[in-house]
């Protein structure tokens, strides 16, 4: 952005257009989020900050997060006492990316990717001018009244007193002592999470929107949505070392955060940050692209609200200046795979059609281009990442809408009325359907869906995996994404070994670990180079179809009469679980398994060796795990 000289009004202090010398004047239009951008940097270069460029979204040289996820991520080094080029008072908008919250976007304000306005002080001022400035903006320029605004002050623990100072200021800027509330560490300190680096006390500010209280303690911080925290202004004296000590920082630093979205919405009084001008153009596409709706009006609007969030995202990230991030099955690759299939799903709930992510991804660029033309240089290939995605997914979900038929069909030709509980958590763990789409596709067939015995099956899933239960047997203790598509990769491998070098070649042992599967089996030859060719050319190619997986309980004769692998060895229980990778093998075993081979990306045999007399040893990676 570039500076200009005349900033402030001499004679209102009030904030001015940079673009038409105009007195910002917020009480009569819509408050939109260029002018916000502009007016925070704008004031803060007023009081002597250098406005510096946000980075990127893919952190450098920092393996502790997958995103940028706060302002003070890249600029870590100068918190700690390195010379900043520009100076010690610093101004930026920051794009963030935090999926922790990810259950809980459909509601007024949690979004996984949102703008983050800061000012900075490396070494320079500390809580005195950064409250006061704080108050100032918020008021005067953004017109808060006073009454609105309530704040958290950190209340200290062991050997870190209480903020007084910070309660003080607030004090002496007219905030009552009622409205400024001390809170433990969960809400009133900001450093990196588990992991050594600055940290230090904050003092949170909120907006008091009108709504009822929900009980006698709600207060800042309470979840009820009454009061929404717009800005937080972090007092950063310590560095937490490895050892879990509080060292005081040889300088003292200011990192704040305010959110874009949540001021805009705050500002111009909408009911959530979805009616803002930054996602009502989104908003607007979604619902004209829908041809259903789900009866359940709250349903509908969360459908909506995710898929927005949730494109806004993926767009963000696919566009990043430093690229580099496909959706993929490991760290932020995941991150990105998963927020693109989820938006498909509740895009079918929705009755979109099917390549719609270009016409959101084209809404999205539009809307930010001017701030972030990056997205308009990665136009193509954001669009194209996002297509080619969602057309994977699409092979996973048909495989699912498949197997939803198949027992629809056999429901309400046998007459229950009720789809199991069990039947509801197979679909949203074999084939990712949510449990919300099982129930719009139940209830088009007049079916209803046993909720509570869904609930208890993912509840026993839980349980299960927790415990890397005896259940599952042959099956997986721990099923990571990424040892369960090693695990699939294993049953892809056995085949394999049976078609290259006869059906003698059984297993007879197999470890699976995040970055590998060792597999052992009857053979008693080392296998020749043209074998292991032939082996992983036979792997990789079903992973290239795109094979669905699918499961299905049966009494074990009969899993044996239809041709399944078994371990002659090991005991079964008189019903076990079958998995079918598309028409290339059938294996007895207890899961679980990736949806789709697709997943995998490729295979590789690293080691062929021997593991005892007659049985060899292979170990093997997927090439999209690291
Ligand atoms: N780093 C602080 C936050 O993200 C400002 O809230």
């Amino acid at each position: 952005m570039t500076p200009t000289s005349q900033l402030v009004d001499p004679s209102t202090s009030k904030l001015l257009d940079s673009s038409t010398s105009k007195l910002l004047d917020f009480s009569t239009s819509q408050l939109t989020a260029d002018q916000l951008r502009d007016a925070y940097l704008k004031f803060f270069e007023s009081k002597g900050h250098t406005i510096i460029s946000g980075a990127s979204l893919i952190p450098e040289n920092d393996p502790t997060v997958l995103f940028t996820t706060a302002g003070m991520h890249p600029l870590v080094p100068y918190l700690l006492g390195e010379k900043h080029p520009a100076g010690s008072r610093l101004t930026d908008v920051q794009k963030c990316v935090r999926t922790g919250d990810i259950d809980a976007v459909g509601d007024s304000c949690h979004l996984t990717f949102f703008e983050m306005l800061g000012n900075w002080s490396l070494g320079d001022y500390f809580k005195k001018e950064a409250i006061e400035w704080s108050y100032e903006f918020l008021t005067r320029h953004l017109g808060f009244a006073p009454e609105q605004l309530s704040v958290t002050v950190f209340q200290g623990e062991g050997d870190i007193p209480r903020d007084d100072e910070s309660a003080a200021i607030w004090k002496s800027l007219g905030i009552p002592e009622e409205r400024i509330h001390a809170l433990p560490k969960e809400d009133n300190w900001w450093g990196p999470a588990g992991t050594t680096g600055p940290c230090g006390p904050d003092t949170e500010m909120f907006i008091d929107t009108g709504k009822p209280a929900c009980g006698a303690a709600c207060r800042p911080g309470c979840r009820c949505g009454k009061h929404v925290e717009i800005w937080n202004d972090v007092f950063m004296q310590y560095n937490k070392t490895a050892e879990g000590a509080y060292e005081p920082l040889k300088q003292h630093n200011v990192d704040t955060g305010m959110g874009v979205e949540r001021t805009i919405c705050m500002m111009n009084g909408c009911p959530t940050v979805y009616e803002t001008e930054l996602f009502a153009p989104l908003m607007a596409k979604i619902r004209k692209l829908s041809t259903t709706r789900p009866a359940d009006a709250e349903t509908a609007v969360r459908a909506e609200r995710i898929i927005a969030d949730h494109m806004r995202t993926s767009v963000f990230i696919l566009g990043d200046p430093k690229g580099g991030v496909k959706p993929g099955n490991i760290g932020a690759n995941y991150v990105l795979r998963r927020l693109i299939r989820r938006s498909v799903r509740y895009a079918k709930m929705l009755g979109i059609p099917t390549g719609y992510t270009r016409a959101l991804a084209e809404v999205v660029i539009e809307k930010y281009k001017g701030p972030y033309p990056e997205l308009e240089a990665n136009r193509d290939t954001v669009i194209r990442e996002l297509g080619a995605e969602e057309e994977r997914f699409e092979k996973t979900l048909n495989a699912g809408q498949r197997e939803f038929d198949k027992v629809a069909a056999a429901l309400t030709q046998h007459g229950p009325t009720t789809l199991s509980g069990r039947t509801a958590f197979k679909l949203y763990d074999t084939y990712g359907f949510p449990l919300e789409f099982t129930e719009e596709l139940a209830a088009e067939q007049g079916l209803a869906v046993d909720r509570a015995g869904y609930e208890e099956a993912f509840k026993k899933h839980q349980e299960a995996s927790k415990q890397g239960d005896a259940t599952f047997k042959g099956g997986l203790a721990d099923n990571t994404v990424v040892t369960t598509r090693l695990h699939t990769a294993t049953h892809l491998l056995h085949k394999a070994l049976q078609m290259v070098l006869g059906p003698h070649a059984l297993q007879k042992g197999s470890n699976i670990t995040p970055e590998r599967l060792r597999f052992d089996f009857s053979h008693p030859d080392k296998m020749t180079r043209e074998q292991i060719e032939q082996v992983e050319a036979l792997v990789n190619e079903q992973i290239q179809r795109g094979l669905p997986i699918t499961v299905e309980t049966m009494a074990f004769e009969d899993a044996k009469g239809r041709g399944a692998i078994a371990l002659f060895s090991a005991k079964y229980e008189e019903q076990v679980k079958v998995y079918t990778v598309g028409d290339f093998s059938m294996e007895v075993c207890g899961g679980p398994h990736a949806a789709n081979t697709g997943e995998l990306g490729g295979f590789k045999i690293q080691k062929e060796e021997s593991s005892s007399a007659g049985v060899r040893r292979i170990k093997a990676v997927i090439t999209n795990v690291a």
